[in-house]
């Protein structure tokens, strides 16, 4: 196995992504959780965090602060850890193109659709209004769009007859705590080359 990697993972919600890859951290291995960073106080993930004894900061938006200068704080808390990768697990916050050049093709997302079908917030409703019959979800790079970076790893979940925006976010949910490690862990053993758009998995 190579190098165990570091990452630092952002969080702005319930964190339960935050609570999978700790949960796969002992299994895989291959990843250590350096710390949380949230724009949130009171945001649970950061108690997630607490318990599994892992650093946290939060970095709060200012009102009226220019998207650049609160993403030179950002990564100022980041850099304190020296992370090989930054994973955003439900951060709320579309990041400067300043954090992006940093951070270049070091930072990946979890998101509870196929891209490129159903970018941005609620995703798993505009799948069930536009009804398609598959939906998902994706772990991509990022880079300055709304989640239209070049794809790691994408896992299908079937839309069923009755489903509600809850239902089928329930049941893409479970794919996506499997989806976020298995995708960390694939960066850890140096198996994701990017080339322009597209991804190869290594062997
Ligand atoms: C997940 O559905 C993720 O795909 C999206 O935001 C949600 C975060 O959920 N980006 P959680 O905070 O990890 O529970």
């Amino acid at each position: 196995m190579s190098k165990k990697i570091s990452i630092v993972v952002l969080a702005s919600g319930r964190g339960s992504n935050l609570q999978a890859l700790i949960q796969a951290q002992p299994g895989y291995g291959s990843y250590e959780i350096k710390a949380v960073v949230s724009d949130i106080k009171e945001a649970p993930a950061l108690n997630l965090a607490l318990q599994a004894n892992i650093q946290t900061q939060v970095v709060l938006p200012i009102k009226g602060e220019k998207r650049a200068d609160y993403a030179q704080k950002l990564i100022d808390a980041i850099e304190i850890h020296k992370p090989d990768f930054i994973v955003l697990a439900g951060f709320m916050r579309l990041l400067a193109p300043s954090f992006i050049a940093h951070f270049s093709e070091r930072i990946i997302n979890i998101h509870p659709s196929l891209l490129p079908a159903f970018t941005g917030l609620h995703a798993q409703k505009q799948a069930l209004d536009y009804g398609v019959r598959f939906s998902g979800c994706t772990v991509h790079f990022v880079d300055e769009g709304c989640d239209t970076g070049p794809i790691i790893l994408q896992s299908v979940v079937p839309v069923l007859e009755n489903d509600t925006e809850d239902t089928l976010s329930t049941r893409i949910l479970v794919e996506e705590h499997k989806l976020l490690p298995k995708a960390v862990d694939l960066l850890a053993q140096n198996k994701v080359k990017i080339s322009g758009r597209k991804i190869n998995i290594g062997g």
